[in-house]
């Protein structure tokens, strides 16, 4: 069998593809650009709730907010790993990321003026990250696939304390409540456009949902999200924000008003509420780190040569 015909016989039966294996280099590309970038959102992802780290109202929320900005460090980490199996250099992506060559996602370039931003983030963000990434633990590619089992629990948690934060608010007085809702209004159009352009408008899909890399298509996705944020935006006691959001009981799923598809293409394009504050405070932590780089490399190559010494 030629290496071409091993490679979709193992896509056709639903194996994995491991380092190993022969790919088309198309596969290889696609995969290290859309693993990057997702890399790349769970680092500059740290950022706008790292703000609220040392302003959080108590002690125990101080706590969460910590362990959630560290697990999101922990996916960039195993997600950098997964694509230098590929044979991507790390150093080399970051550079790309704060050379603004390779993006991340839209969703990071907005603000978080109050607290409740915190709860919203882990409402909406981190859930429409669920839904994006549960397919994803199927995914073709072995490394990806088994790093978003991982990453799909952790964003659970996330999801979670952030709608237990709302769910206090709400129980608190009329201004945490207005704050919630203010961070609603917010946050909702910018969280349906993290799945990206409409289908029509979204030209790579075709090709990765052939290679499984991805299952679902943005607009299959986003559906998703919304059929499963209604109910919990119902128990919450929160509106959100669009007038054409209701059931069709012809569709089985919820209508919902178009997002601004041309606000999205501003800000993927770099001119969002904060994309230059994002990149420029990631290029200075590249930098500011870079003693601590060199002395890994100092500290590694006298090791080696004292080992080499010893053998000798
Ligand atoms: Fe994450
Ligand atoms: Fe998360």
């Amino acid at each position: 069998m030629s290496l071409q015909a091993q490679f979709d016989d193992t896509i056709r039966r639903d194996h994995r593809i491991e380092p190993r294996d022969w790919m088309p280099e198309g596969y290889r590309k696609t995969l290290i650009r859309q693993i990057a970038q997702h890399a790349h959102s769970e680092i500059i992802g740290m950022q706008p709730e790292g703000e609220w780290i040392t302003r959080a109202p108590s002690l125990r929320r101080k706590a969460i907010l910590l362990a959630k900005v560290q697990d999101e460090a922990g996916h960039g980490l195993y997600l950098y790993s997964a694509a230098e199996t590929l044979g991507a250099d790390r150093a080399d992506l970051t550079e790309r990321l704060i050379g603004g060559r390779q993006k991340y996602s839209s969703i990071f370039n907005y603000p978080t003026p109050s607290f409740a931003d915190v709860g919203v983030i882990g409402w909406f963000v981190d859930g429409a990250a669920i839904c994006n990434q549960v397919p994803l633990c199927r995914s073709s590619y072995g490394p990806y696939a088994r790093a978003m089992v991982r990453i799909c629990k952790e964003e659970s948690f996330h999801q979670r304390q952030g709608y237990e934060l709302l769910l206090t608010m709400m129980r608190g007085t009329e201004a945490q409540r207005s704050m919630v809702q203010d961070a609603v209004d917010r946050w909702w159009w910018p969280s349906l456009m993290m799945f990206g352009p409409p289908d029509t408008d979204s030209p790579n899909t075709a090709q990765s949902m052939a290679w499984r890399i991805k299952r679902h298509t943005n607009d299959e996705l986003r559906q998703r999200f919304v059929d499963m944020t209604v109910p919990q935006a119902e128990f919450l006691g929160v509106t959100l924000p669009d007038p054409e959001l209701r059931w069709s009981a012809e569709r089985g799923c919820h209508d919902f008003g178009t997002p601004d598809w041309a606000e999205l293409r501003r800000v993927i394009d770099g001119d969002g509420p904060c994309n230059a504050e994002r990149i420029a405070r990631r290029r200075d932590a590249h930098e500011g780190g870079a003693w601590v780089r060199e002395a890994a490399s100092a500290h590694a190559a006298k090791r080696a040569a004292q080992a080499e010494r010893s053998a000798a």
